[in-house]
């Protein structure tokens, strides 16, 4: 069966041993019917030949930045974005460390650092090297960056020792890219409701009060539940970010009143809301039509009034739907969050922490620990954003009574 059939994969080889092993990789991906454009390095020619790959591809191989018979530029940004997918196997150490640390000197390296699509790597190299701190923190590196690593083998190497180094057969590879391509709709017929982004405040009308929430969190998490099938509504206050999915059907809202009565609409029909919006606690107790002159005043006193919570009403009228959500912390940060899901009535909350560096606010990456009412708690890695979602996803799907 085609099971790749019209999917573009760009297929990066690096200089080791197992590059032999990469054209019989790039057979299977022709035989399941994705068009695949090699790309390799200058060492991985040492051990397999363009010419041989260019014959199972069918199309010209890419190595330099220069085409060595007409000059033509290879344009790296235009292979980013044609691909569906890029998969680098094998990946050699050095291949691995020039990754994580953005080194362009090679056309595989500028191909990886345009790429658009998930990438995947299965590294391929002696066992020392692989259990080498410093390809270990360059691989937990490419992880952070979104990164799958299809984790190499134990077994006798090419150097003739026995370790962990060897690259994942072809056949495995050839699985984990079609996984990665299989429609999941394990969320068909359901109905989500996800709020995003940050609330303003209105003071006048040149001013507000607002936060740092960007709606990368909620975005990612409205996009991977259409993907799995989800009728999605999201309830978002002023980003700058788009959708894509056609699954997501987009309210724009400013502030909590308006998120409020926006999310209550649309949780009557739903059979979960996820609210990762940040909505202010506080708006100012009257707004001024006319802006505020600074000339007229020495300082200014705003009088705060506390907006509705969204999670708490929702929560008593949730019946049988599932209510999940987020708590931003700084400190006592798994017992706040504990409170939280009792007092706002949710099922699971998602827990991140302002600690840590790599999670919050207008991040790529979040890290997040999951907390469900039935005292079950998990601890996930940093990671994308894109990939935090799936976790909460995957999360909710396993809940009794979703
Ligand atoms: O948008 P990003 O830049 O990607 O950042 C993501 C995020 C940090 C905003 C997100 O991951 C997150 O933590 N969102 C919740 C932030 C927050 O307001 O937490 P809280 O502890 O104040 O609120 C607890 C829960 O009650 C949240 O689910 C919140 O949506 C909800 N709430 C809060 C106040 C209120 N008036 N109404 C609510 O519904």
């Amino acid at each position: 069966m085609q099971t790749l059939k019209g999917k573009h994969i760009i297929l990066g080889i690096s200089g080791g041993i197992a590059a032999y092993k990469s054209a019989y990789l790039l057979r299977l991906f022709i035989k399941a019917g994705a068009e695949v454009q090699v790309v390799i390095t200058p060492n991985g020619k040492q051990f397999i030949t363009p010419a041989t790959l260019a014959a199972l591809s069918g199309k010209p191989v890419v190595s330099e930045f220069f085409a060595a018979n007409t000059g033509e530029w290879h344009s790296h940004v235009d292979l980013g974005l044609w691909s569906d997918l890029m998969v680098i196997a094998p990946a050699t150490a050095s291949t691995i460390g020039k990754m994580a640390n953005g080194v362009a000197d090679n056309m595989l390296i500028t191909t990886y650092l345009s790429a658009k699509s998930h990438v995947m790597v299965a590294p391929a190299m002696d066992l020392d090297m692989w259990a080498h701190p410093s390809t270990q923190r360059n691989i937990s590196t490419l992880q952070q960056d979104g990164v799958e690593i299809i984790q190499p083998g134990s077994g006798e190497l090419a150097s003739h020792l026995t370790g962990k180094g060897r690259m994942e057969e072809p056949e495995e590879i050839l699985r984990r890219v079609e996984q990665y391509f299989s429609v999941k709709e394990s969320l068909k017929g359901k109905k989500i409701l996800v709020t995003a982004g940050p609330t303003y405040e209105n003071i006048d009308p040149v001013r507000f009060i607002g936060n740092y929430s960007s709606g990368k969190m909620g975005f990612a998490i409205a996009e991977e539940a259409a993907a799995r099938g989800a009728e999605v509504t999201l309830v978002t206050g002023p980003v700058a970010l788009q959708t894509s999915s056609n699954g997501i059907k987009r309210i724009n809202v400013r502030s909590a009143k308006q998120m409020l009565e926006e999310a209550e609409k649309a949780f009557e029909e739903c059979d979960a809301a996820i609210l990762s919006a940040a909505v202010a606690d506080y708006a100012p107790k009257e707004c001024h039509d006319t802006k505020i002159k600074r000339e007229k005043t020495d300082g200014l006193t705003l009088e705060l009034v506390k907006n509705p919570d969204i999670a708490f009403h929702l929560g008593a009228k949730k019946g049988n739907r599932i209510l999940v959500g987020f708590a931003l912390e700084t400190d006592h940060e798994h017992e706040n969050a504990m409170e939280k899901m009792n007092r706002k009535g949710f099922d699971m909350i998602v827990l991140n922490s302002l600690q840590n560096p790599l999670a919050g606010f207008n991040k790529d990456t979040n890290q997040v620990s999951i907390l469900k009412k039935n005292g079950e708690e998990i601890e996930f890695e940093a990671k994308r954003k894109t990939e935090v979602a799936k976790d909460i996803l995957d999360q909710i799907e396993e809940l009794e009574g979703f």
